[in-house]
């Protein structure tokens, strides 16, 4: 069997952790019998399809679909999704259901990595929490407008706005109503949208770069009711200045009149964006109202207050994050960590450095990378009345090395890495504090395996509890809570 061979009426088996279909091919041709054999492109397990090799190994072939041939049988239209496909959620059509057997079996696979395992995982993985959200969950969106003219392709749309397609950038097609936001949300989107294309102002055309507008972010803080928008443009476009600042009147006229049938907008932004790259600058200009919206997270029956700022990274699920920084407390041994010193690795949001500083502990320090991801932490933590914390604007690798070295202690470890890894250096020095607990937050099956195999070689952690938590449904996305003991199975 040769590379792009098509192999016709494949059975879809399962989905494996990472974009990947898998399936055991079964055939009268004893050398490729019950080949392994991944597949790309997109298709639901139970599906039937003819795939094209494109890679050749030893033990499996990679594949990609050239053809359904039969729909799967767990394939179902969602009810509240007007579309059959969509680009911001590949997993609409897999019944919600489905979709949590499928990420449950993932991480189950996952464990089945670890090298050093000596104790029945069954007994520690607890049975997947759903998203409290199945649609509508997220509280920021960030639609792009685009131009598509291609007449090698037959294709001639001046106005689209949505968001790109995974693997094909390119492409963007003009959808009405999205799924991942509430009511309120898309009907904020189809009035600017409709705005927009009113005023024939020309939107990006990736060909030229010649554009005006770029892209539309609406942020809902779910729990206080309040809306951000941030409208982006390329103001270059306009030669003369007269004229540029004419559309902008008309514009800031149109917010306004959408403010009066939508007052739960607390703040609106001007992003002036002329860079070729279809990437954020940071020009803002606020038009109306608040600098800030602010949303609320009850967790542990308290409530912690979050300013967000239009640059600020907050979990984008706030409903599900609720569930996750809960989840995180309950698995803290509260006796272990009454009064203790605390290290919150990774913090981005600083939303779990703020919940266990509510919670009883002595001093926690929360370590980041990007230093913009900590705006607003003082004010932020003012307004939680919390003084006990301290946030630490480096690499994560070298705050251990340097805290190590002066034989600082901590007992209680929150790590929360990047999808991609855990810097090898941090590791060693994790081990360093031996910490009664380890909390390992992680978004990728592989890369916690493989940081847990280190682990259970050089120390002797043990796994407590572990669960999985839904946070984005219709996505392969999943987030995974490990709980770590010393000596303790
Ligand atoms: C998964 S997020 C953390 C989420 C956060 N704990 C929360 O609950 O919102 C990972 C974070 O690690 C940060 N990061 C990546 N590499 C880093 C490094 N070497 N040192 C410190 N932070 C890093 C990223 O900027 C990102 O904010």
């Amino acid at each position: 069997m040769k590379k792009w061979f098509i192999i016709k009426n494949l059975e879809v088996e399962k989905l494996v952790f990472g974009w990947k279909w898998f399936s055991k091919l079964k055939s009268d041709n004893k050398d490729i019998d019950w080949k392994t054999i991944f597949i790309t492109g997109w298709a639901i397990p139970f599906s039937i399809v003819d795939v094209k090799i494109i890679k050749k190994r030893k033990d499996y072939l990679m594949t990609q679909i050239v053809n359904i041939v039969k729909k799967s049988s767990l394939e179902k239209k969602h009810p509240n999704n007007p579309y059959w496909e969509c680009w911001g959620c590949k997993w609409i059509n897999i019944p919600y259901k489905e979709q949590l057997k499928i990420k449950y079996t993932q991480v189950k696979e996952s464990f089945f990595h670890l090298e050093k395992i000596i104790w029945n995982i069954d007994n520690s993985i607890l049975p997947i929490i759903p998203s409290p959200l199945i649609d509508w969950y997220r509280n920021k969106v960030e639609f792009s407008f685009w131009k598509m003219i291609s007449s090698q392709n037959n294709i001639e749309q001046h106005f689209n706005v949505w968001f790109h397609k995974q693997g094909m950038f390119s492409q963007i097609e003009d959808f009405d109503w999205c799924i991942l936001i509430d009511k309120i949300q898309n009907e904020i989107y189809k009035e600017i949208k409709d705005f927009c294309k009113k005023s024939w102002l020309p939107v990006y055309d990736q060909k030229p770069q010649t554009w005006f507008y770029r892209h539309i972010v609406i942020r809902r803080a779910f729990f206080t009711d309040e809306i951000m928008i941030i409208l982006w443009f390329n103001h270059k476009y306009f030669k003369n200045e007269d004229l540029l600042k004419e559309k902008i009147v008309l514009i800031k006229n149109f917010i306004k009149r959408l403010w009066e049938k939508y007052n739960i907008i607390k703040s609106f932004y001007l992003s002036y964006n002329d860079n070729k790259a279809d990437i954020a600058i940071w020009e803002l200009e606020l038009v109306y109202w608040d600098k800030l919206i602010t949303e609320k997270l009850r967790v542990n029956n308290s409530s912690l207050f979050f300013k967000i700022s239009p640059k600020s990274f907050f979990q984008t699920n706030s409903y599900w994050a609720e569930v996750l920084y809960s989840k995180v407390l309950d698995f803290a041994d509260k006796n272990l960590f009454k009064w203790s010193i605390v290290l919150d690795l990774y913090a981005w949001t600083w939303t779990i450095w703020m919940i266990f500083a509510k919670n009883f502990a002595k001093k926690v320090y929360s370590v980041e990378l990007v230093k913009s991801s900590s705006d607003n932490w003082k004010e932020n933590a003012k307004l939680n009345n919390l003084n006990n914390l301290e946030f630490i604007n480096k690499k994560v690798e070298d705050f251990l090395e340097y805290y190590t070295n002066q034989n600082r202690k901590a007992d209680f470890l929150i790590i929360d890495p990047p999808r991609s890894w855990m810097h090898p250096k941090a590791l060693p020095n994790i081990l360093k504090f031996k910490a009664k607990q380890i909390i390992y937050v992680s978004c990728n099956p592989s890369t916690l395996t493989r940081d847990l195999n280190f682990i259970f070689k050089n120390s002797d952690y043990k796994i407590d509890k572990i669960v999985a938590i839904d946070m984005f449904p219709h996505t392969h996305h999943i987030e995974i809570i490990v709980s770590l003991k010393l000596n303790k199975i």
